[in-house]
């Protein structure tokens, strides 16, 4: 397809953009565009959540996005807006960010998010548009979105629809964004290809300024839906993939992390994304390779991606391996009803769900916190950015201040979130606020020597004890 210079509706030399649901995405899309230049508008049903983004608040952690936020708010390129009327009279380009969840009844992808504000927004608009779903959904959401937009537009404004998949990852979403290793977009026409073209010029441009390239990959509209499940269904299988490993290391006594560094300068397999530890959580790896295995079971493909259901287990099997650990290091018998640690104190480190994130969705961490207080043990949770979030998720927990305090008293100390604090931790000094000096290591980022010479008992994941 060619790209011909395109007239925005608005009758703006850049196409005018909006970003519908300012969650991670939205708000990190939104935030980036309007520094590549674009004239920008997010929408949030949230009105607390808009209220602190136009007040120059980013309302989640993400490295670099508040800086960026409160330049554009003051160049006057970027709003935000809880009326569909204002988006709709605004932008050329409507970019659907709202979150897909997994369905309280079942596997598969909830939608309700995605209707709810096609329609709204369909129902206002006066002139010709294209809206682009971005957010995570089962192949055929397009052509779905494209009936919607039917019922809810007059026909003769020619309202067009697109998809173009993203893959930011938190803690990098800003360089993800801005620098994105590739574009994909899922469109039926010229016009809507120019349209999106003329949307991502920013990013292309800041490319040919750094000496880089950014491919786009034009594709029709449900290979541009599977892309985004399939590359995470991809990412979900390599870590789980190292996690069996991990599990045969442990009964063969291999060591895991240098059985991943072998492999890894296989520059077919390549040594990212194939840490073994305490497994993949987070809002979307997890939600995402079940949907997937819900949407090809219901198009007939079930057995296709049957493997994504042992993805799910080899994962789920590393959060249990945790407590067993525990358990072992901590003299109690497992016990039919499973482990007794009543009368113990433990510390967790770690409540997001991967560090410089303070996301703690499905997150290994507080799954492992929460698993670990059933059993009766004592547990005290800290973590650098996510105990508001934890706090609100698993309100039973004990919550400490800082990392000493977690530690002070404990009986045991499991590193869970793999935070540079943590990482870099003096295991000396903390030897001596501790009960005892017992640690597992879930991310495999401690120095197992160092540890053990400072006498902490120490447990990694699918790696041997360490010899002092
Ligand atoms: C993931 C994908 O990496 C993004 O490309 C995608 O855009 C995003 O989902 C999405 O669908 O929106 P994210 O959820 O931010 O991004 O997190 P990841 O960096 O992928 O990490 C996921 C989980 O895997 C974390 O819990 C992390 O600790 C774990 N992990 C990662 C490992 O256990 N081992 C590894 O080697 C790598």
């Amino acid at each position: 397809m060619a790209f011909p210079t395109v007239t925005p509706p608005s009758g703006a030399p850049r196409p005018r953009l909006a970003f519908l649901g300012t969650g991670y995405l939205g708000a990190t899309y939104a935030i980036c565009f309007a520094e590549l230049g674009y004239e920008v508008l997010g929408f949030d049903v949230d009105e607390a959540k808009i209220a602190k983004l136009s007040g120059g608040e980013v309302p989640f952690h993400e490295p670099g996005l508040d800086e960026l936020l409160r330049g554009n708010l003051a160049s006057g390129r970027l709003r935000f807006t809880t009326s569909y009327e204002q988006v709709a009279d605004f932008a050329d380009v409507h970019f659907i960010c709202v979150g897909t969840p997994q369905r309280a009844d079942g596997m598969g992808a909830d939608l309700t998010y995605v209707e709810t504000s096609v329609s709204n927004l369909a129902r206002h608009l006066r002139r010709r548009a294209l809206i682009v779903g971005k957010s995570t959904v089962p192949v055929g959401t397009a052509e779905w979105v494209e009936q919607l937009v039917a019922k809810h537009t007059d026909p003769a404004l020619e309202v067009e629809v697109a998809w173009s998949p993203e893959f930011l990852q938190e803690g990098f979403a800003v360089e993800d964004v801005l620098r994105p290793n590739r574009i994909v977009v899922g469109v039926k026409t010229d016009w809507a290809n120019s349209m999106l073209y003329a949307s991502h010029k920013g990013v292309f441009d800041l490319a040919a300024t750094e000496d880089r390239e950014v491919p786009l990959v034009v594709t029709d509209f449900a290979t541009a839906e599977l892309v985004k499940v399939a590359a995470n269904a991809f990412l979900a299988t390599k870590i789980s993939f190292i996690n069996a490993m991990a599990e045969v290391c442990e009964v063969a006594g291999g060591d895991v992390t240098q059985l991943s560094k072998a492999i890894g300068y296989d520059p077919r397999i390549g040594n990212r994304f194939l840490q073994a530890g305490v497994g993949f959580g987070g809002g979307c790896l997890p939600k995402d390779i079940r949907a997937f295995q819900a949407r090809a079971q219901e198009l007939g493909a079930g057995e296709a991606l049957r493997f994504l259901h042992e993805v799910d287990l080899v994962n789920q099997r590393r959060r249990t391996r945790v407590t067993q650990l525990a358990t072992e290091l901590l003299g109690r018998l497992p016990g039919p009803a499973g482990p007794d640690l009543a009368g113990t104190r433990i510390a967790v480190l770690g409540a997001a769900f991967k560090p410089n994130s303070d996301d703690v969705r499905d997150s290994p961490s507080l799954s492992i916190a929460n698993t670990l207080a059933k059993a009766g043990a004592d547990v005290h949770v800290y973590d650098p950015q996510g105990m508001a979030n934890a706090r609100l998720a698993r309100p039973k927990l004990n919550y400490e201040e800082s990392m000493t305090d977690a530690v002070t008293g404990a009986d045991l100390v499991c590193v869970l979130t793999e935070w540079a604090e943590f990482r870099n931790a003096d295991p000396v000094t903390l030897g001596e606020l501790v009960n005892a000096r017992r640690v597992i290591d879930g991310r495999n980022c401690l120095d197992a020597t160092l540890w053990a010479r400072a006498g902490w008992e120490y447990r990694g994941m699918g790696r041997p004890n360490p010899s002092v």
